[in-house]
């Protein structure tokens, strides 16, 4: 894990309110692996005191990285007014990522809105290894659904789910997700969205007797294992998603 003052190569607006950052850093895209997460210090002044967790979205090169970002607050407004030359200061790589297993031949990810950020990084390395990808993606309109086009290029197929029917299955992703299994027949399930989703994620994978890993999200303080802002329960008791995580097995999870 390094401090760095990281070079912002470029900024992109990818839909309203919706960005990506990408950082030129080698210390930090050199050594990061899906899932893994960023420590951002958004700003000088004192709302900026804690840090801000993002995913690594990309990893494109040994010196360059992206993370995808929502505007939600402050902290993110700061991020979306950056440009290129300017300089942030980010910890990273953080907490455990993904893992793929030797031998996976085949798997699906299910990406629910801005859940699709962390996941863009592993579906660029699971089709490296040509694994069978299918990805199941939801949102609450077309317009929500990012990367839509990418997405259906590089996977064998996408299900799509949009909670206003305007692409796809009217209703939410996880609707999906026992047809997809029966058809796909995945070794594992990759997931990151809303919790209610990963819940329902980590259900149905337990009834079809398949590993799902999932990426939890919890509002960070230290995001080194300190400050226990960010626990969420596990079956071996209280766990901090900033180091044990973000990535868990979903059956760890108490739900
Ligand atoms: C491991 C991890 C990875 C993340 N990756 C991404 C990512 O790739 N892209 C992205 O857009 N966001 C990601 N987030 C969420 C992101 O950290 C928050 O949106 C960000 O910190 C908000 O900062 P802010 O100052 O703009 O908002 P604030 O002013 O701090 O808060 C604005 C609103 O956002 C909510 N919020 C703030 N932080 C979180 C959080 N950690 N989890 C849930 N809700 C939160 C607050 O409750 C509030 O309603 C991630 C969070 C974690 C824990
Ligand atoms: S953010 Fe402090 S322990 Fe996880």
């Amino acid at each position: 894990m390094f401090q760095v003052k990281a070079h912002v190569l470029l900024k992109e607006q990818i839909a309203p309110g919706i960005y990506t950052l990408r950082f030129f850093c080698r210390e930090i895209a050199s050594r990061a692996k899906p899932g893994q997460f960023i420590h951002v210090k958004c700003g000088e002044n004192r709302n900026f005191i804690l840090r801000r967790p993002f995913s690594i979205h990309r990893i494109l090169g040994p010196d360059t990285f992206e993370i995808l970002f929502k505007v939600v607050g402050k902290g993110t407004s700061c991020l979306a007014q950056l440009h290129p030359h300017e300089i942030l200061d980010i910890i990273g790589p953080m907490g455990n990522g993904f893992t793929i297993d030797d031998g996976l031949k085949s798997t699906i990810l299910v990406a629910g809105g801005m859940g699709i950020a962390p996941l863009v990084s592993l579906i660029e390395e699971i089709d490296l290894q040509r694994i069978r990808l299918y990805i199941l993606q939801g949102a609450a309109t077309r317009e929500r659904l990012l990367y839509f086009m990418y997405l259906k290029r590089i996977a064998r197929k996408i299900f799509l789910a949009t909670e206003d029917g305007s692409i796809g299955h009217k209703g939410l992703v996880t609707d999906l997700l026992h047809v997809a299994i029966k058809e796909c027949k995945p070794d594992c399930i990759y997931a990151c969205g809303p919790e209610e989703m990963l819940k329902e994620v980590a259900e149905i994978s337990s009834e079809f007797e398949i590993p799902a890993q999932v990426s939890m999200e919890r509002r960070m303080g230290c995001g080194i294992g300190a400050c226990l802002s960010c626990v969420c329960e596990t079956r071996d008791g209280y766990k901090r998603v900033c180091v044990d995580g973000p990535v868990f097995d979903a059956t760890e999870i108490v739900w």
